[in-house]
């Protein structure tokens, strides 16, 4: 986190009562009153060390990340860990360590191999070296633990916690709940140098963490551009405000549906969009100016980036 004060103005109407949380920091100085310009660093500082670890959780906290977003799942064994797709064999030395573990599943009409996450327990994932693929410095980086990751962000950065594909495993939203509960980060503004925010592209996950388990911090529905339509008509804000304080749409939502996203905004709703990356700006000389024109132009309260170092200055 760049400036260790932050100040927590609380400015959104949600679940019929002003709950959520929005960070004023450094970077947002000037945005519009009431209104956030969160960094916020995809799978860690992803450009630069493997993503969903440590080594890129606490380098886009230095970087100054006001948020890192990582993605979690569970074991076996029903532990919360760090990973964004539902195999490991992308991230990590599942197929050295266990050559024989593997699932053949189909994937359109092909048959593949996929060592599945959900296969192997805590004590079997701390055995996967998750650095090595990206570039040998990081060789022996873990898959880390919800609670890990949480440690080594605390007072550093906010944590923008993605439920990935929370369908797969009954009951995780209690179980992070709890663990947010254990470390007494629970409810909005609890620690306010490491603000807590959910998200998750499954509605009915975010229904059950503001429903059931009734909790305040604050919500973001991830939209695709594939479901940006129904989500974002009429109906589908109404819908979305009932369990969401915020939205954060893939950014080529933009240029689709404006009217949809400048109803979002009207209606209270934190608009915050995926992905930023270096290694794949189109239209914009760099992610700098592509990031630029979403806090500018668009007026965005955030942005979702692998490269947390280039969000640009105020002008
Ligand atoms: O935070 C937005 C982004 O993380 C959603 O996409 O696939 O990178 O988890 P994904
Ligand atoms: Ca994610």
């Amino acid at each position: 986190m760049s400036i260790p004060v932050r100040i927590v103005a609380a400015s959104l109407a949600a679940f019929g009562c002003v709950t959520a949380l929005a960070t004023v920091t450094a970077h947002n100085q000037n945005a519009p009153a009431g209104r956030p310009r969160w960094n916020v660093a995809h799978r860690g500082a992803s450009a630069y060390a493997p993503e969903n670890t440590i080594p890129a959780f606490r380098l886009a906290a230095e970087q100054g990340a006001d948020f890192v977003e990582f993605d979690v799942q569970l074991s076996k064994d029903r532990q919360i860990v760090c990973l964004h797709d539902n195999s490991l064999e992308r991230t990590t030395d599942v197929e050295e360590v266990f050559p024989d573990r593997f699932r053949t599943v189909s994937e359109g009409a092909q048959a593949v191999r996929r060592w599945m996450l959900d296969d192997f327990t805590l004590a079997e994932l701390r055995r996967l070296d998750a650095g090595t693929w990206f570039d040998p410095k990081f060789r022996g980086t873990r898959i880390p633990t919800f609670g890990e990751t949480i440690d080594a962000l605390r007072g550093r950065s906010g944590l923008f916690i993605e439920l990935k594909t929370p369908e797969r495993y009954e009951g995780i939203e209690r179980l992070i709940m709890a663990e947010l509960e254990a470390k007494g980060l629970a409810t909005p503004g609890a620690d306010p140098r490491t603000p807590v925010l959910l998200q998750s592209f499954t509605a009915s996950s975010l229904q059950i963490l503001a429903g059931a388990l009734g909790t305040k911090l604050p919500i973001h529905f991830l939209v695709s551009a594939r479901d940006a339509g129904p989500w974002l008509s009429t109906e589908g804000l109404a819908k979305m405000k009932a369990f969401a304080t915020g939205v954060s749409p893939e950014k080529t939502i933009f240029a689709t549906h404006a009217d949809g996203l400048k109803r979002a905004r009207e209606m209270g709703l934190l608009v915050t969009p995926y992905t930023f990356r270096a290694s794949a700006v189109k239209g914009y000389p760099d992610v700098r100016a592509e990031m630029a024109d979403y806090l500018e132009r668009f007026t965005v309260d955030g942005v979702i980036t692998d490269n947390p170092d280039q969000l640009p200055p105020r002008r």
